[in-house]
């Protein structure tokens, strides 16, 4: 029997057509075809750098045609809390995205009648994305449901060094979770532009605009050759949208009792609650190891965590080798914030005492939104240096960002 061979690329190319079938229902499926085909052919002409999918060609193609007439209507309607579901726009270029008449309801259990964006991947991606994704907070809080179906809408999406993936000020279209590369933060203000921060093989941005329905509020540039997983408003917003309106319910009260939290707003609180993740330990399980690099700050929700230092400074209590125990942390504290304030390596190990819930948040938003806190924390770093020269007799000058 002679061998048929199946063209590379056939296989995406129809899948790709269903899924858009699947998704919008046309009344006639040859004219569909030949409006989706026809779109990609032309984004293929017109854009041969990019790395396409089927799907979002059509997407990009049809988003940016139809994008004007909603313009104004979206504008107006920036400060209602409904949040509105729009059409995905997969990737940067489609600039201005339509609105549906849709609104998002986060206590309404309308998804399962809506149509899922899959992707269809490999399982080499699946597990590099997989990888990719396991310590992302904004996943951290979703069922086991929830997490599949973002994993299935999520789309590769390789970058070049110097690519602007976000540009400050745009209208959101994806949030991305980065597999490799390193990236710049740029906030312009003034008519100056500064570099807020970096990610380093690690973490995710692009929420911000999803979450509040708000312009882009920095700019993302590739310093390196990279690769991300982007995932589409829709799905973002109908699943971890709708999931954050669960974590405010479980977790508002437990943030308004955090101490080092008192001096803030509601609102302030509320934008806290959306971003951090919910971690588990069991007893005796290290959550930061001294000497290595941060990029979480900690607040416990239950259970107690110890503290425990190496120093290089000889004592009676300490040979230099053996970690003892400097502070014991127990629910609504926090710790982990020494590294972040300073930008050193972490000055101690935690320790899980029982089991131990932690919530976490990423240095991004550290830095975005407990300035309001900084002083209470710099206030206890001086307790740190007191309790230290106590114990070992010097100070290990905590505060130097040189050391
Ligand atoms: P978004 O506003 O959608 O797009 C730019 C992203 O940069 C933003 O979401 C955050 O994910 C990320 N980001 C990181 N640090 C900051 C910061 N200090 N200010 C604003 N955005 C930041
Ligand atoms: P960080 O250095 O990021 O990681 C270890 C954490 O232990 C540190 O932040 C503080 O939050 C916490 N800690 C508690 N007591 C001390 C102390 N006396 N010296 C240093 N770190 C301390």
């Amino acid at each position: 029997m002679s061998h048929i061979q199946i063209p590379p690329g056939l296989t995406e190319l129809l899948q790709g057509y269903t899924v858009e079938v699947l998704r919008r229902q046309p009344p006639d499926l040859i004219d569909f075809a030949v409006e989706y085909f026809t779109c990609l052919r032309e984004a293929r002409a017109q854009d041969s750098d990019t790395v396409i999918t089927p799907a979002t060609a059509f997407q990009e193609q049809e988003v940016v045609g139809s994008a004007t007439a909603e313009e104004d209507n979206e504008e107006s309607d920036t400060d209602s809390d409904e949040l509105e579901l729009e059409v995905p726009a997969p990737n940067r270029f489609a600039r201005r995205v339509s609105v549906c008449a849709e609104t998002f309801n986060p206590d309404e259990d309308d998804d399962d009648n809506d149509p899922k964006v899959v992707y269809p991947k490999t399982d080499e991606q699946r597990c590099r994305l997989q990888d990719a994704c396991k310590d992302i907070l904004l996943f951290k809080n979703l069922d086991q449901e929830q997490l599949s179906q973002v994993l299935d809408a999520m789309f590769e999406k390789t970058v070049k060094p110097e690519e602007h993936v976000i540009e400050q000020g745009d209208d959101g279209d994806n949030f991305y979770v980065i597999e490799r590369g390193t990236y710049d933060i740029l906030v312009t203000k003034d008519n100056q532009t500064r570099s807020v921060g970096q990610y380093d093989n690690r973490g995710s941005f692009g929420e911000l605009a999803l979450m509040y329905n708000t312009p882009r509020a920095a700019t993302i540039v590739a310093t390196s050759e990279g690769a991300l997983w982007g995932l589409d408003r829709v799905t973002f917003r109908r699943i971890i949208v709708k999931n954050n309106a669960k974590k405010r319910k479980m977790f508002e009260s437990f943030i308004e009792s955090v101490p080092l939290f008192k001096s803030l707003e509601v609102s302030e609180r509320m934008k806290i609650v959306d971003v951090i993740g919910e971690k588990v330990y069991k007893d005796g399980e290290r959550i930061i190891t001294q000497g290595e690099k941060a990029d979480s700050f900690y607040i416990i929700e239950s259970g107690e965590v110890s503290i425990l230092i190496k120093s290089k400074t000889k004592s009676s209590r300490n040979d230099g080798n053996q970690e003892v125990e400097i502070a014991h942390c127990h629910k609504g504290q926090y710790f982990g914030e020494l590294a972040l304030v300073t930008n050193k390596p972490r000055a101690a190990s935690a320790y899980a005492v029982g089991d131990v819930k932690c919530l976490v948040m990423d240095v991004q938003a550290f830095e975005r939104l407990l300035g309001p806190c900084m002083d209470i924390m710099k206030r206890n770093i001086t307790h740190y240096e007191e309790q230290l020269v106590k114990m070992f007799g010097s100070t290990l000058d905590l505060m130097d960002p040189g050391q």
